[in-house]
């Protein structure tokens, strides 16, 4: 099988990582890729949002499946535009994936289907959402409709907080287009976790739970970035709390979504709060995550080419997926200055060592090859993950690992999986 990978961040690393050791694969491309990508595939300069160019790349290499990793060409409908070429690929349809790309589509179609979420209200002009802050009071959520990086969701601790949000979404345009419409939502309090399933549409497959660490600095402090590293199992979701989150979250997003004539197909993604009166739907991402899949990924058992293949033919119910019974952590190294304007252009020292370590993998995200020397490109520049026994030893591993590695500026939270380990201490 030949097969695509579309995006360059450490998401996708991980995704050719785990496909380059499928015995099924004999070819494998990733369209752009980047520079750790290149030593497992062959990588195309073709961007992501380039969909003709895509479709024809696929099929001059006669590529037999393609798999999408970033929610941009997913919102731009990659997957019908590939389809009624009659091209294989795993993912949503562009109208499945507005689950992710519109806020408000999303927020409405759970009340229709009695999915547990914060309860919002979705305004399109800054006064009558200015005058609902003051009837409700603050804390609240105050979200940009569209997709914003991550940025797009201000957590207001006051009201002057939350109109100065609006102001910014609503009047100022700070998200562009992303920002016709905010969502004010109710703030939830509780424990977050990531639950993704594959599915080809009739079955689903949970993967092992994780979580990610939003704020950029240690004990969550500071803003919001794009995830600074994850860990998985997340045991604060418990075998009952999966059971009861496919029960009343999954399968009723599914069907519904079916029913509404917008059948899902492809990597569904569930971000939870797990508030006292059980779990709740902070958002829904219509891919992987990003550094979520790192985590799982390094402990899958089960050839992933295998599970992409039956999940595009609709046959996932004839793959018995397996995973290893082990703990993985990934810390992300950051650039200076992230998720705020950083610096570029450093050079990168040290990954090698650092791959040494028993369990270790470094995956690439913002890397670029300058001239043969690895510099920095990016904000989130490199995520070093590792497996092990448990909590202590996963953790051990990466932060040997990081030890190795240099470049100026560098940045990582030393906390990451620390939940984790606190959470089975008195259990191993
Ligand atoms: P989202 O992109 O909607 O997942 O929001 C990004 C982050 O903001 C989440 O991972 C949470 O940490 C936080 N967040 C979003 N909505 C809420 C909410 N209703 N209550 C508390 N925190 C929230
Ligand atoms: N790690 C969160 C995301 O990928 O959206």
């Amino acid at each position: 099988m030949k097969i695509l990978v579309i995006g360059s961040g450490g998401r996708e690393h991980a995704l050719v990582w785990k496909l380059s050791q499928s015995p099924r694969v004999e070819a494998l491309f990733c369209a752009p890729g980047n520079p750790g990508i290149t030593r497992l595939a062959r990588c195309v300069p073709i961007k992501t949002d380039d969909l003709e160019g895509l479709a024809a790349f696929v099929k001059r290499k006669a590529i037999d499946l393609t798999v999408v990793g970033p929610e941009l060409p997913l919102t731009l409908g990659i997957v019908d535009r590939f389809r009624e070429a009659g091209l294989r690929i795993v993912g949503p349809p562009q109208k499945a994936a507005e689950i992710e790309a519109s806020k408000a589509f999303s927020k409405t179609f759970m009340e229709r289907h009695r999915i547990p979420t914060a309860r919002a209200r979705i305004f399109h002009e800054p006064e009558p959402a200015i005058l609902y802050i003051k009837e409700h009071g603050a804390p609240m959520v105050v979200k940009a409709d569209g997709l914003a990086a991550g940025k797009g969701v201000i957590i207001a601790q006051d009201e002057a907080e939350a109109v100065q949000a609006i102001d910014l979404i609503l009047r100022r345009k700070a998200f562009g287009e992303a920002g016709n419409r905010v969502l004010l939502e109710d703030l939830l309090e509780g424990e977050e976790a990531s639950f993704l399933v594959f599915t080809d549409g009739k079955t689903i497959v949970p993967m092992v739970t994780s979580q990610d660490h939003k704020r950029v600095f240690d004990q969550d402090r500071g803003p919001n970035t794009g995830g600074m590293g994850a860990y998985s199992p997340a045991p604060v979701l418990t075998e009952a709390l999966q059971q009861q989150v496919l029960r009343e979250i999954v399968r009723p997003t599914l069907d519904g979504l079916a029913r509404e004539g917008r059948p899902y197909q492809g990597i569904l993604y569930v971000g939870l709060m797990l508030t006292p009166e059980g779990p709740k739907v902070l958002e829904y991402n219509a891919r992987f995550g990003d550094p979520e899949t790192q985590v799982i990924l390094t402990r899958l058992e089960t050839d992933l080419a295998e599970i992409f293949d039956a999940m595009a033919s609709g046959v996932l119910d004839r793959v018995r997926v397996r995973w290893r019974p082990a703990v993985s952590v990934c810390a992300v190294l950051t650039a200076k200055g992230y998720p705020a304007t950083y610096e570029t252009g450093r050079p990168i020292t040290g990954i090698d060592r650092a791959e040494v370590g028993e369990g270790v993998v470094v995956f690439h995200a913002g890397t670029q090859l300058l001239d043969g020397e690895l510099v920095t490109a990016g904000g989130r520049v490199l995520g070093v993950t590792a497996v092990g026994d448990d909590f202590q030893q996963a953790r051990e591993r990466v932060y040997e690992a990081i030890s190795r590695i240099r470049f100026e500026g560098m940045h990582c939270r030393m906390d990451i999986g620390l939940k984790g380990l606190k959470a089975t201490e008195g259990s191993a």
